[in-house]
């Protein structure tokens, strides 16, 4: 059965082992950026599908050390690379290098990769696969750290985070694997509200939406980079794509909430939730979060404030982390809180007791998420 690795953002390794173990992946072994599972290609289907938290599914074929460019090239040869795509198709190599000596120039490496790969078609076939960056058939990633050179087959495409619901941005918005992964690690049963009382685009309740209705996120975009391969079970994706598409809710007992000051941003954040298929179960409304009232007795706050990286911003910052603490306390008695935090300074302005933490990224930005029950 082959090996696959899920990847993912730093701190979400644990979710997404959660994640492939609720999908019926078996062997899933965490490692650093991701984790290993055993399936077959139809789970692989099924992971592109289903997954929230992971950026990409990719097919491990190759892990040799190289020192020299030959070693680098003959140890590439030795894999057959003309069973994955006909020799009309196209291929890329995306490669990033890490203190690999002689290596220092990443494009090198693709180069000598893609030699190696186009040669083996060319004495097979007598004609080359071509070379197209944006949108080849076959891509081979490389990941190549003091020496040891790891190569996989790509089977996602476009990552797993453009779901294909965003019709615009707002400055600072979430990745969308990045939101569903708050969404999990809140510990939410899909039982109850939640409000984020400055949602920008409206990222998170978008995920959390997509979670209560049970909607795959890849039902959303249909197309992988599985599927331009050579061996593709369109059948069984056929059955992954229905099966999926069969256990989708139509409707909840409960709806989502989320505010924003910004105009611009509560048009987009509607625009994408319409865009999602979940615009019935949330409303989005330009509001001060200042200014509200808890929409529900009880329920989940997750909110990813703004985070002012500049002095005169850290300062607006931090007087709007005091201000959240004083809406908890005073309109959201019996709710829990799940803040996200780049900055202990901004989370300290809050004067309340986190009662759980959890080290999570934000593109580069290491943050915390922080819980607190206002009980
Ligand atoms: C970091 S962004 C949130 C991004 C969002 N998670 C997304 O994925 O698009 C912070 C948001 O807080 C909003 N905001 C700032 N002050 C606010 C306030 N007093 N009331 C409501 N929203 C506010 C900003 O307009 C901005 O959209």
């Amino acid at each position: 059965m082959p090996r696959f690795f899920a990847m993912t953002s730093r701190g979400l390794v644990d979710v997404l082992a959660d994640e492939l173990k609720e999908i019926g992946m078996e062997r899933v072994l965490k490692a650093p950026g991701g984790c290993f599972f055993d399936s077959n290609w139809a789970g692989c289907y099924r992971a592109n599908l289903r997954l929230r938290t992971a950026t990409r599914v990719v097919l491990p074929i190759l892990d040799f050390p190289a020192y020299k460019p030959d070693e680098l090239y003959n140890n590439i040869r030795k894999h057959d690379f003309t069973k994955y795509i006909g020799a009309d198709a196209t291929m890329a190599v995306d490669a990033v290098v890490k203190d690999c000596g002689l290596f220092k120039d990443q494009r090198f490496v693709a180069m000598k990769i893609k030699d190696a790969v186009v040669d083996q078609f060319r004495e097979k076939f007598d004609v080359r696969p071509d070379v197209d960056a944006k949108n080849p058939d076959l891509q081979i990633v490389v990941r190549a750290m003091s020496n040891r050179f790891a190569v996989s087959i790509d089977t996602t495409g476009e990552p797993m985070f453009k779901r294909g619901y965003r019709t615009g941005v707002v400055p600072a918005h979430l990745k969308e694997h990045v939101a569903a992964g708050l969404v999990k690690m809140s510990e939410w049963k899909k039982d109850r509200t939640i409000v984020d009382p400055m949602c920008g685009s409206g990222t998170i309740l978008i995920e959390a939406a997509l979670m209560a209705l049970e909607v795959a996120p890849g039902t959303l975009r249909r197309r992988f980079a599985f599927q331009r391969l050579t061996g593709f079970q369109k059948a069984e994706w056929e059955r992954e794509l229905e099966a999926a598409i069969a256990e989708e809710k139509e409707e909840l007992p409960f709806k989502f909430y989320g505010y924003d000051v910004d105009r611009e941003a509560i048009k987009i954040a509607r625009e994408n939730a319409r865009k999602a298929g979940v615009d019935d179960v949330i409303e989005f409304e330009r509001t001060a979060f200042e200014t509200l009232d808890a929409p529900a007795e009880k329920g989940i706050m997750i909110v990813n404030p703004p985070f002012g990286e500049r002095l005169l911003e850290k300062n607006e910052a931090i007087e709007v982390y005091k201000n959240l603490a004083f809406l908890l306390k005073q309109k959201f008695k019996g709710w829990e809180a799940y803040v996200l935090s780049g900055d202990p300074e901004l989370s300290k302005a809050m004067k309340l007791k986190a009662t759980r933490k959890f080290p999570v990224y934000n593109g580069t930005i290491e943050c915390r998420l922080l819980k607190y029950e206002m009980f």
